[in-house]
């Protein structure tokens, strides 16, 4: 079965052809990010402007490049939300003006359900279920366990400050480029750990919620402090060591504090056979490090096979529809 998948929740414009769930054979995107390095951050109409420009190109690049016709489509599967309302708004209506004229089933995904997903592309063997999913990004972060069935437990979630959100906003004070967590993660490798006592916020002993506002203001406390004692101007005068420390300590704060809540998870789940990361933070390279740590030894633990199945892509979107479909039509246990 092969699904054309449109995403554009937010700032990139994608396109995938997906078979039966698992194979990828096309995964377009068009990213706007040298667009929104100008100003810092997504502005919702300067996005959604952009999605109309590039969707047919992208549609047209991603049938191609699949060598895909039309007529060899099964069904669409398009992001609903959540997202930037104008941005999602593109995507829905090419979605659903697609499946009427072409006379396909339309399946709308939850982009976190689509991020749950990216660890079925292009992996060669079957997922075990049940699996616990951490999923990390700027604008979400959950911890969800999937069932056999294929339906989902929500464990915790954020009650402030996404993971990715807290390394884009300590970029910024660090006068880093947008988006934030791949330079910090560049930085972290040269700096010290230790260097500064960033807080691992806990929350109440059962909770498996996450909070990271707490950090980000200890963060931008020292970052004051450090202008304050050498008399900067601003953050462009940081020497090289202090930013390189910041994003150690920042990082690795940050990656205690989810293994932590990740160990908890497994403590309550003894069930689960395999830990999965997904979203645009799971391409950080210590906390994959750190999960390989704290994981039991007869676990899998998987992460998107490739970095493009890590941030925002459509390939996700058409593996969680072809399963949605699945499990519509009963087919699904
Ligand atoms: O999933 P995604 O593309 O978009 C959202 O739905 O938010 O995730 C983007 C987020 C950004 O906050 C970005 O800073 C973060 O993922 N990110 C990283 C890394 N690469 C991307 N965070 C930490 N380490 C990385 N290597
Ligand atoms: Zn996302």
């Amino acid at each position: 079965m092969k699904i054309l998948a449109i995403e554009t929740s937010c700032d990139e414009t994608a396109a995938s052809i997906v078979e039966n769930g698992l194979k990828v054979l096309s995964n377009v995107i068009a990213s706007q990010i040298d667009i929104h390095q100008e100003t810092g951050g997504v502005v919702p109409e300067v996005a959604a402007r952009e999605h109309v420009l590039q969707m047919v190109p992208v549609l047209d690049k991603a049938l191609r490049e699949a060598d895909c016709q039309w007529e060899e489509l099964d069904a669409v599967a398009v992001t609903e939300g959540p997202g930037l309302v104008s941005s999602l708004l593109i995507g829905r209506v090419t979605a659903q003006m697609i499946a009427e004229v072409k006379g396909l089933p339309l399946i709308l995904v939850n982009h976190i359900s689509g991020h749950l997903y990216s660890n079925w592309l292009d992996h060669e063997e079957e997922v075990a279920l049940p699996a616990l999913i951490l999923t990390v990004s700027g604008g979400h972060n959950e911890l969800i366990l999937m069932k056999e069935d294929h339906s989902l437990e929500h464990l915790g979630r954020t009650r402030d400050d996404a993971a990715g959100e807290a390394f884009d906003k300590v970029a910024r004070m660090l006068g880093l480029g947008y988006p934030g967590g791949p330079e910090i993660a560049r930085l972290a490798v040269d700096g010290d750990r230790e260097a500064f006592d960033f807080p691992r916020v806990m929350l109440e002993k059962e909770s498996l919620d996450f909070s990271f506002s707490g950090l980000k203001t200890a963060v931008l406390s020292e970052v004051k402090e450090y202008i304050a004692t050498h008399g900067l101007k601003d953050e462009s005068e940081f020497s090289e060591s202090f930013k390189k420390d910041i994003a150690a300590s920042f990082q690795e704060a940050v990656v205690e504090t989810l293994a932590a809540k990740l160990m908890r998870a497994l403590e309550r789940y003894p069930q689960v056979r395999e830990i999965h990361l997904a979203g645009g933070v799971s391409a950080n390279l210590r906390l994959r490090e750190k999960i390989e740590e704290i994981k039991r030894a007869e676990m899998k633990f998987r992460y998107p096979q490739s970095l493009k199945y890590c941030t925002d892509n459509a390939a996700m979107i058409g593996a969680a529809g072809y399963y949605s479909l699945k499990k519509d039509s009963g087919l699904l246990y």
